[in-house]
């Protein structure tokens, strides 16, 4: 009830603001030149933000929901819009109009790419909107069989899972970032070390070789690398363990060093478990992604080779 009184506040905001803008508008003279176009700019941003407001916060939807929404979005208008026109061209001009598939098509990726848009997706979503539609077009004129989408879907799956909830996808790091880390755990005790997100266990691997004294363990909640790292792990006879899961599960009290290669969106919701769970003394290593509004310990610098590598020591 909450949600849907605050939906029409919302609206209610965004028509009174219109509004408002528009008498005040009115109210001061016209100045020649750019006074309109900062007029019809404001009118645009104002609409925009709160669109952004209504669509984003209140429904809490993950990008991956919000973008099927948004292509479903597209093709109902593209329905009504041919609907339309198709009945107006019969009714007025006696005459069906063809419109070819590819049109449609073309349609419902511009439209899908402007709903992005004015939903205040990243940036990099509208051109995923935006090619979506052609590419399944395409993929359509090929007449692939579908078994073959079949398998794709199938490896695809377990090989990012619920990225889609997390945001974080299954990309490696490299062997001198490792060594990087390496050098930033204490060496006069051992220690126990996670990697969250451990996908093919190269870097786990690689900690356990170089600090025998330690116990070194990934987690990784995607089947497919949790399993590739395992029977790695068993044919290189490495003493790092990996566990097929979600590292909220963890309890960051029982690791001296965990080691994360995420991406922004996980940051912050990683810093409130760590903050909560880890032990005095005990270090949350970034790679590349930093904690917003949470200054580092120790920031190794990369270059255009490799990302930055945050170091907190929690206190
Ligand atoms: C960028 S990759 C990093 C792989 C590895 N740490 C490395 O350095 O090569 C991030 C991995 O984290 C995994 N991941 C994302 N969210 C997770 C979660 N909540 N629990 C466990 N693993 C997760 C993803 O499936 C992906 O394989």
């Amino acid at each position: 009830m909450q949600k849907v009184l605050n939906k029409y506040s919302l609206k209610y905001e965004v028509k009174s603001e219109l509004a408002q803008l528009r008498l005040e508008h009115k109210a001061q003279p016209l100045k020649q030149g750019d006074d309109k176009y900062l007029y019809k700019e404001s009118l645009l941003q104002t609409a925009k933000s709160k669109i952004r407001t209504l669509v984003r916060p209140n429904m809490r939807l993950v990008p991956a929901t919000l973008a099927v929404f948004i292509q479903c979005a597209a093709l109902l208008t593209v329905a009504a819009i041919v609907w339309a026109v198709n009945f107006a061209a019969a009714a007025y001009l006696g005459m069906n109009l063809n419109i070819t598939i590819f049109t449609l098509v073309l349609m419902q990726a511009l439209l899908a790419a402007t709903f992005s848009y004015l939903a205040g997706m990243a940036s990099w979503w509208r051109w995923i909107h935006l090619c979506f539609p052609l590419a399944a077009w395409m993929m359509l004129q090929w007449h692939i069989p579908s078994a073959v989408y079949l398998v794709g879907f199938m490896i695809s799956l377990s090989l990012f899972w619920t990225t889609f909830r997390t945001q974080v996808p299954f990309f490696p790091s490299r062997p001198v970032v490792w060594h990087q880390v390496a050098s930033l755990i204490p060496q006069d005790s051992p220690v126990r070390l996670i990697d969250i997100g451990s996908g093919l266990g190269d870097m786990s691997m690689y900690m356990a070789k170089t600090r025998p004294d330690s116990q070194i363990e990934g987690i990784e909640i995607a089947p497919l690398p949790w399993l590739i790292s395992f029977i790695r792990a068993k044919f290189r006879r490495s003493s790092a363990r990996f566990t097929l899961g979600n590292y909220q599960a963890l309890d960051f009290a029982n690791y001296d060093v965990i080691f994360a290669y995420l991406s922004p969106a996980a940051m912050r919701m990683l810093w409130n478990k760590a903050s909560k769970e880890m032990r005095p003394g005990s270090l949350l290593i970034s790679l590349e992604f930093e904690i917003p509004n949470v200054p580092e310990s120790i920031r190794i610098l990369g270059n255009k080779n490799t990302p930055d590598i945050y170091v907190w020591k929690i206190v």
